[in-house]
């Protein structure tokens, strides 16, 4: 079965975190598939959060992550997308009821707010915990 893919992208202010949690990605047998930005130099957060979005719709991956200084930006973006449900995210708890109750489908994380360690618990329990279902589906499906 080939590795899920998870699409990460991010603006400069979130660059750095995105190659150190692609890197995490990776080592837990994931395909990363990096959206940009490649570097520190400015640009416009939007743009990031539409390529994902993009990828999410036509299959390329399953599952975003999102990262700009304060995460908020870039979910704002995102979430203009029907598809997209994306949650800023801070620590564990927020990561895991992101899955258990909404389905989040796109981690965003504010790389000025949260350390790198922090980021990746983040993306381990966003990862491994599953949809409750039950009544939370009635609710997320009236987003969709
Ligand atoms: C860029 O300076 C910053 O505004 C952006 O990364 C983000 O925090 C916006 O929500």
């Amino acid at each position: 079965m080939p590795a899920e893919t998870i699409a990460i992208a991010a603006d400069h202010a979130g660059f750095e975190l995105k190659e150190s949690l692609k890197a995490a990605l990776e080592a837990r047998g994931l395909t990363a598939l990096d959206l940009g930005t490649a570097s520190k130099d400015s640009v416009d957060y939007p743009d990031f959060a539409d390529r994902l979005a993009g990828a999410l719709k036509d299959g390329r991956a399953t599952r975003g992550v999102l990262v700009c200084g304060t995460g908020i930006g870039i979910a704002i973006a995102a979430n203009r997308h029907r598809h997209v449900r994306a949650a800023v995210c801070h620590d564990a708890t927020s990561a895991r009821l992101s899955r258990l109750h909404n389905n989040a489908n796109v981690l965003a994380l504010g790389a000025r707010l949260v350390g790198p360690e922090v980021a990746k618990d983040c993306l381990e329990i966003f990862l491994a915990t599953a949809f409750e279902g039950g009544r939370h589906e009635r609710r997320v499906a009236k987003m969709s």
